[in-house]
């Protein structure tokens, strides 16, 4: 079914922007190329600054309203997707080539999240804490931060805005959000259910559709004019470090949450068909474009030529193809990751074994992939790729390489193991597959990760635990759950001293005489 292409605009304060620098972009159908899924106007530097001048003229009244009000809204947001479901994650399908049923649990992700928040209206705690003098109170309280700017990649292009667009709103931020332009179509939908499922009040959530430059400079005029007060980053680390370079010369931390090369152990005792089974989801899931895409198998050196053997036939036999269909992938989201995993390819050695398809590269009828379905040649498909004998010492051992690729090497003692999966210098998720307890403390402490899984694949963390990443992953900020309202929340601690008269803390504190000497 080929749909008519959605005239895409930024919103701002209510108001579509329809004309502004003009520059048009297409968001196209990364499984049939032919078909424009959206076309969209990119705004202006300018135009984002303004974009956050107008959130922040409109923090102030959405502060106001009631805490509890604002989880209403998010509780009737959250009701509003499900009864969208279906409609939305079709759209994500079309638009970035995502498998139909992973769609549809990204949006369950959006709801889980609105589900986790909407009681958090009423909560939002702060503490009531004793004074070491008498006739004096202090307490805490969670502020908002202000204006937040959200700029998200496309691979999530509904999910990963919604956990910092939910917790934002709910402390009482307004947000302007600039999404991947290859997910622009994506990304209005969940605008629109956004603004009309939770009665929001013009200003309060924004969507600037712009690229990556005009971003960037329009961020740094609004950091000097002062009206934007927190940034959200997911994207790439080379990208997440200038966004951190620019917060932190306005004296303000970002949440970043960035790439990952993320190891998975596969012990002696593993039971090597769950660990397949987690490779081949966590590898090749979303055709490796995750943040939390499993980069390399470390296997024990025992179980090594067993466990290759069967991820090899796993991978042969899982079906590639058209993402409407039940498929284990489907296109790599835009050409500009088409053409990135091309030079990940390039990265393949001698020295390395090739498993997992019946050739590399492009699927094309003359590289064609066994059990393909669909029409390879509309789209951007690629084969999955397994390469064997990666070394320390190989780029592709060392670097993110988003897409369909995932590199195995060996080790002998799990110090050695937990030595490989930290070398990269990534830190967002790993797993280890083993039964023994031992191995599993010792993994966790060992790894540098944010995240660590037991017997499960490196991707498909619940909404509701921390979600961030160390070294080259992030800068330590964590996403989800209690933990991002220190993201969106600042605390703000008030004394109140009733005694009438200047009780000076440290100075005037009644003390009491213990007998250090006393012995039984
Ligand atoms: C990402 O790729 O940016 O844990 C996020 C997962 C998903 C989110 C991934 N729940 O794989």
């Amino acid at each position: 079914m080929s749909r008519t292409p959605q005239a895409i605009a930024s919103v701002i304060g209510g108001t579509s922007e329809p004309s502004d620098a003009g520059r048009a972009y297409r968001s196209v159908n990364p499984s049939r190329l032919a078909e424009t899924v959206a076309e969209v106007t990119l705004a202006s530097a300018d135009t984002f600054a303004r974009a956050c001048r107008v959130a922040s003229d409109a923090q102030r009244a959405w502060a106001d309203v009631p805490p509890p009000v604002r989880g209403r809204a998010i509780a009737t947001i959250g009701r509003l997707i499900e009864a969208n479901a279906e409609a939305l994650a079709r759209i994500v399908t079309a638009e970035i080539g995502k498998p139909y049923a992973e769609a549809l649990g990204e949006v369950r992700e959006i709801v889980d999240t609105c589900d986790f928040f909407l009681g958090e209206g009423r909560r939002l705690y702060g503490q009531t804490v004793p004074s070491e003098m008498p006739d004096k109170n202090l307490f805490t309280f969670r502020n908002p931060v202000g204006t937040v700017a959200i700029v998200t990649a496309g691979n999530f292009p509904v999910a990963v805005p919604s956990w910092y667009i939910v917790p934002a709103l709910l402390a009482g931020n307004t947000v302007v959000w600039k999404p991947a332009e290859y997910a622009a179509a994506s990304a209005q939908a969940f605008f629109e259910l956004f603004v009309r499922g939770g009665g929001l009040p013009a200003g309060a959530l924004n969507i600037v559709h712009a690229d990556g430059p005009a971003t960037f400079s329009g961020l740094e005029s609004a950091l000097q004019a002062g009206t934007v007060d927190k940034i959200g980053f997911t994207g790439s680390s080379a990208v997440g470090t200038r966004i951190g370079e620019l917060a932190g010369r306005h004296l303000q931390s970002a949440c970043l949450e960035l790439g990952g090369k993320n190891p998975m152990v596969v012990c002696p005792d593993a039971d090597l068909d769950l660990a397949v089974e987690g490779a081949l989801f966590a590898g090749f899931g979303t055709a490796g474009q995750r943040c939390t895409s499993l980069g390399t198998v470390i296997v024990h050196e025992s179980v090594h030529s067993e466990f290759l053997r069967r991820f090899d036939a796993a991978t042969r036999a899982a079906v590639v193809g058209d993402p409407t269909g039940e498929v284990l992938f489907g296109p790599m989201m835009d050409q500009k990751f088409a053409d990135s995993y091309e030079k990940y390819l390039g990265w393949i050695a001698p020295h390395h074994a090739i498993r997992g398809s019946t050739g590399t590269g492009r699927i094309t009828a003359s590289n064609p992939r066994e059990g393909f379905t669909g029409d390879a040649e509309a789209g951007l498909y690629y084969h999955p790729v397994i390469v064997d004998g990666v070394r320390p010492d190989d780029e592709l051992f060392m670097n993110e390489t988003f897409g369909p690729i995932v590199g195995v090497t060996t080790y002998t003692d799990l110090g050695e193991a937990i030595e490989l999966g930290n070398k990269p210098g990534y830190g967002l998720s790993s797993a280890i597959y083993t039964n023994d307890p031992k191995s599993v403390f010792t993994f966790r402490r060992g790894i540098s990760a944010g995240m660590v899984s037991v017997n499960n694949s490196t991707s498909g963390a619940e909404a509701h635990l921390p979600f961030g990443g160390n070294g080259k992953s992030g800068n330590g900020s964590r996403q989800s759950g209690i933990w991002v309202l220190d993201q969106m929340t600042r605390w703000q601690s008030m004394n109140w001293d009733y005694s009438g008269r200047l009780q000076k803390a440290q100075m005037d504190v009644a003390e009491l005489v213990p007998d250090l000497d006393f012995r039984l």
